[in-house]
This record gives C-alpha cells, sequence and structure tokens, in this order.
C-alpha cells in the first residue's frame, strides 16, 4: 500500500534521539533545534519519561472515560499548580486541532453565537473549524468554506471592536506568540484589549499555547507575560506530552460542561497521562522555564550579534530568525553540512527555532557558529542566497 502523499519528505531515517540530539541510520548525530514541530519539550528519550511509560505500560495502557482514571486526576493538579490555572478545568484530548475544535465549540454551546474573528498569519490546526479559523486559504477544502470567520491583523483592535458591535461573535481566537506564521507576538496592550472588548460583547477569548505553551517562552504560557490577563479557554497540546500524543483545554471555572458537550475516545487515556505527569515532573525538577528563560535569553542575543539578519524574533526558546531572502537553501546547509535540525514558517524567509526546552548553552553556540559560517559561506563571491 502507498502511502497518501501529503508530506514532503527529508532523505532521512531518524532510529534514535537523546536529550536534544536525534542520531540516523547511518550513525550520523544531529542536534535537534526544531522538536518536530516544537512538540520534544523535556528532551528526547528522557530517562524518567521513558520509565514513567513503561512502568504504566505493565498496568494498564487504556481504558475509556467511562472509568475513574486518577492519572487524569493527578495531570490536572499538577499541570494547574505549574501554570498557575489550578481554578480552571481540564478537558483531555489528542491533538492540537481537537483542542482547538473543542474550545471554539465549548464557546458556542455557552454563548449560543457562531462567528469566529481570527488573525492574519494564524494557525489553529487542519480539522474543520480550526483550518477555518486558519488564515491559510489553500489548506481548506470548500467543505470548510461553511464557518462564519472574520480575519483581521495582529493589532487592530477597531477593527475587532467593529466586528464584535454585531453581536454574533462566539470567540475571538489568538496564539500566544504566532508560530507557524514566523514569530509574531500580539503586543500587551493588543492582548488587554482583547480582553475587555470580549468582556464587553460577550464573546470567549481563547488563547492558543499549542506552541507557545508548556514552558517554551520561558513562562509556562506566553500570554502570561501580560500581567493578570486570564483568557476564558486556553489550548495546548505539542510539548504536553514530549512526542506522546495528547492535548487539552483549559476552561474557565465557571464553564458548566454536562455529559456529551465533548468526548473522545482516546483522550486522557493512562499512557498519555502517564507521558503527560512525566513532562510536568521534568519541568518542575529541573527547572526548565528558567533554563528556558536563561539560554533563550542568551541565544537570542547571540543571534542578534551576528547581525547579518533582518530580525530575531521571540521569547525563550521559541525564535524566528528573518532574513530578507528565503532561508531554504540555508536551511539546507545547515542541514547537510552542519547536521542542525531547524525549522520554516509560513513567511518562507523566516528560519525557526524550537529545540527541547533543556537546551544549553553550549548547543546555543554550536548553531550561532555553524550559521556565522553558512552565512559567511553564501555571502562568497558566487554563491548566491
Ligand atoms: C498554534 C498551533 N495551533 C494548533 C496546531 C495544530 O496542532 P496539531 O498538529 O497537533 O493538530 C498547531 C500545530 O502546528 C499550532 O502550532
Amino acid at each position: 500500500m502507498n502511502f497518501f502523499n501529503v508530506y514532503p519528505l527529508m532523505d532521512i531515517e531518524l532510529v534514535k534521539g537523546e536529550g536534544c540530539w536525534v542520531y540516523d541510520s547511518d550513525g550520523q548525530k544531529y542536534l535537534d533545534l526544531y522538536g518536530g514541530h516544537a512538540v520534544i519539550s523535556v528532551g528526547h528519550t528522557h530517562p524518567l519519561y521513558v520509565q514513567r511509560i513503561r512502568d504504566q505500560l505493565d498496568k494498564i495502557s487504556f481504558y475509556s472515560n467511562s472509568v475513574i482514571n486518577r492519572l487524569q486526576l493527578e495531570l490536572a493538579e499538577k499541570l494547574g499548580k505549574l501554570s498557575g490555572y489550578d481554578d480552571y478545568q481540564l478537558f483531555l484530548c489528542n491533538s492540537g486541532a481537537e483542542a482547538t475544535e473543542n474550545a471554539l465549540k465549548i464557546a458556542s454551546f455557552q454563548n449560543e453565537k457562531s462567528k469566529f474573528i481570527a488573525f492574519s498569519r494564524g494557525f489553529h490546526g487542519r480539522t474543520s473549524r480550526a483550518v477555518a479559523v486558519t488564515d491559510s486559504p489553500k489548506y481548506r477544502a470548500p467543505a470548510d468554506a461553511v464557518h462564519n470567520v472574520a480575519f483581521f491583523e495582529l493589532g487592530d483592535l477597531e477593527g475587532v471592536e467593529k466586528s464584535l458591535q454585531n453581536d454574533d461573535v462566539c470567540a475571538v481566537i489568538i496564539e500566544g506568540i504566532q508560530g507557524l506564521g514566523g514569530i509574531y507576538e500580539p503586543s500587551a496592550e493588543f492582548l488587554m484589549g482583547l480582553r475587555s472588548l470580549t468582556e464587553k460583547y460577550g464573546a470567549f477569548l481563547i488563547l492558543d499555547e499549542i506552541q507557545s505553551g508548556y514552558g517554551r517562552s520561558g513562562k509556562f504560557f506566553a500570554h502570561q507575560y501580560v500581567p493578570g490577563l486570564r483568557p476564558d479557554v486556553i489550548t495546548i497540546a505539542k510539548g504536553m506530552g514530549n512526542g506522546f500524543p495528547i492535548g487539552g483545554i483549559l476552561i474557565r471555572p465557571d464553564i458548566e460542561g454536562w455529559f456529551g458537550m465533548s468526548g473522545t475516545t482516546f483522550g486522557g487515556n493512562h499512557l498519555a497521562c502517564a507521558a503527560g505527569i512525566a513532562v510536568l515532573d521534568i519541568m518542575e525538577n529541573e527547572n526548565l522555564l528558567q533554563n528556558v528563560t536563561d539560554v533563550g535569553n542568551y541565544f537570542i542575543q547571540k543571534l542578534k550579534e551576528i547581525g547579518e539578519a533582518k530580525e530575531v524574533r521571540g521569547k525563550g526558546l521559541m525564535i524566528g530568525i528573518e532574513f530578507d531572502h528565503p532561508i531554504a537553501e540555508m536551511r539546507k546547509k545547515i542541514l547537510r553540512e552542519h547536521h542542525i535540525f531547524t525549522g520554516v514558517a509560513s513567511n518562507p524567509n523566516v528560519l525557526r527555532l524550537l529545540p527541547p526546552l533543556t537546551l544549553s548553552v553550549e548547543e546555543a553556540d554550536l548553531f550561532v557558529k555553524s550559521l556565522k559560517e553558512v552565512i559567511g559561506q553564501m555571502k562568497s563571491p558566487g554563491v548566491s542566497v
């Protein structure tokens, strides 16, 4: 059977991972500054993570959401404590898109409205409602066109308010820091403005922290750089399971669920919870938020000092390096000649870095050195960029 051809593959087979490093089938070692789309949070094959999943496999790996699962309670308690949202409610699912779907759906159940506001360059997933609030028409099939969505530029509070005035907007959805779009941060004023406008007009404010959350920015959630900002719903996935598929939404305390309002077969299963608990324990034990802040600040400063990029953006270990030309060739050289994985963005001039949260200063230095060399080579006469 052939695979449905939707992924352009690199000619590399990875067979092993350890910390911030991965190894291919020829034994070649690579520095992983991409974490497979921001997924690897506590590092590849962290011993505690592996042990917890192994132990859980020996006990019970799955049962449905029709019985008590204490691991879910443990996960919720730890997540509440570490994130500062212990008064919120947790719904568990399996992926980012599913988290987006549930967030939008619960908002709509609650306020009985159906229009959404989203932002230019935003990405929220590929299922129907999630892709409808994603600013990328090419991902939308005709059947996804049934949703009513208005897009605005980040910062356009006036436009958002005009739309909200019609009183039909269910929710405003925004990423803590835009990831796939190319690492763009909404300003604190804009986020606070959205908070007061959504309150004024009875719409939900949904913070998509699927990529920017779980410590990636140096705070548990990127929106926590804005003091006092409390969204109605927060979506999570990616780093939550360090590669084990798990997602979720944090829901404002006063919203009441009812049986059947949402549900999933696999969401919150025993194995996924074991992975999720291990991630939170490691984050706490190893003080990873501090590591992300320290190494992230250092890394961003060193990248700026290279002096060749148009802009270096981001917070913590969510970094975008924008050049005034496409980065495709540069990225290829970094991979093939320096054996470092990096990421792209929908802005073709942006190189995106999303390493494990355990990255060290030495590993950051290695990339800075490699990037300088590649830039130097590409500036040499006869090499076009
Ligand atoms: C901000 C954001 N939201 C949602 C998603 C969708 O997550 P998933 O691919 O797990 O469905 C992504 C994935 O890249 C994302 O970056």
